[in-house]
């Protein structure tokens, strides 16, 4: 079956669950990363087709630039396998709000995951997850999502409440420090533009969203969430947090 792979994901980790999902689902795959994307060109996946799309949880939800990214993939009845990846807090309303988008724009849900990843913001929760065991569970979610597609199924019933979560957040904005040579890397590969590439070592906190990409591909190190605010965060999150979380599945009724 043609599958295309498409995710929002700005330290990698939903990429990572993604493309593993599809290229374990199809041999042939079209990959969109929408994180850097903002065109607003359509594209229809036909019904013989399937969609794998994925996307982080951001206090709870789908991130709000995804949604508007997502918009412009239109299905005409056409399968569809939804992740969310989260920090091992929680995923609350983000599976089924990713759901949901998908079936306005003509996917039906085949089957749903939400899977653990490194937190992006406080990278001691997560840690180097997803894991060996991470893979093994993604095999499994793969093996019943391909039994499902070979029978005709209905409708999928996943957690989380409508109205959706209102998302929250902490004022916190990853800066860099001396060590930042000016190279640009993060300039050029942040989401929003929020990295003047002539002063690289601020931010523009009203376009910034805290992804943290600019963080993971700084070559020197040198970006960070700095400052009491982040290190209290810190200290309160990594204790709260610090139990292992199982990915979780769901799948639609076999007809
Ligand atoms: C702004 C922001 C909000 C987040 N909110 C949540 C959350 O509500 N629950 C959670 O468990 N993880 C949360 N995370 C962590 C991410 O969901 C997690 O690190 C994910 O793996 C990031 O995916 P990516 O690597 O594809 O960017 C948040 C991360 C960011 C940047
Ligand atoms: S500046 Fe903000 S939006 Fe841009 S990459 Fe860094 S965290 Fe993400
Ligand atoms: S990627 Fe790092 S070293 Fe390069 S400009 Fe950005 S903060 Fe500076």
């Amino acid at each position: 079956m043609k599958t295309t792979a498409l995710y929002f994901s700005a330290t990698y980790t939903t990429k990572r669950v993604v493309e593993a999902v599809a290229a374990e689902l199809s041999k042939e795959t079209v990959t969109y990363d929408i994180t850097n994307d903002s065109s607003s060109d359509a594209v229809t996946i036909p019904s013989d087709e399937l969609l794998v799309v994925g996307v982080p949880v951001y206090a709870g939800r789908v991130p709000a630039m995804a949604v508007e990214r997502l918009r412009r993939f239109k299905g005409d009845n056409t399968p569809a396998v939804v992740i969310a990846v989260y920090g091992n807090r929680h995923y609350d309303d983000a599976v089924l709000e990713l759901h949901d988008i998908m079936k306005e724009c003509g996917f039906r849900t085949v089957a749903a995951g939400a899977f653990v990843a490194q937190h992006s913001i406080f990278p001691k929760v997560g840690t180097a997850r997803p894991d060996t065991e991470d893979f093994a569970d993604i095999r499994m979610f793969v093996e019943k999502t391909a039994a499902q597609l070979a029978a005709d199924f209905g409708e999928i019933e996943i957690p989380g409440n409508r109205p959706y979560k209102v998302p929250g957040g902490i004022p916190i904005w990853p800066t860099a420090s001396r060590k930042c040579t000016g190279c640009g890397a993060c300039a050029r590969l942040c989401p929003t533009g929020a990295i003047d590439t002539s002063s690289p070592r601020g931010v523009d906190k009203k376009k910034c969203i805290k992804c943290g990409r600019c963080i993971v591909v700084c070559p020197k190190r040198a970006r960070r969430f700095y400052g009491i605010k982040y290190s209290i965060a810190a200290a309160r999150f990594n204790n709260a947090f610090a139990t292992r979380r199982a990915n979780e599945m769901w799948f639609a009724e076999k007809k």
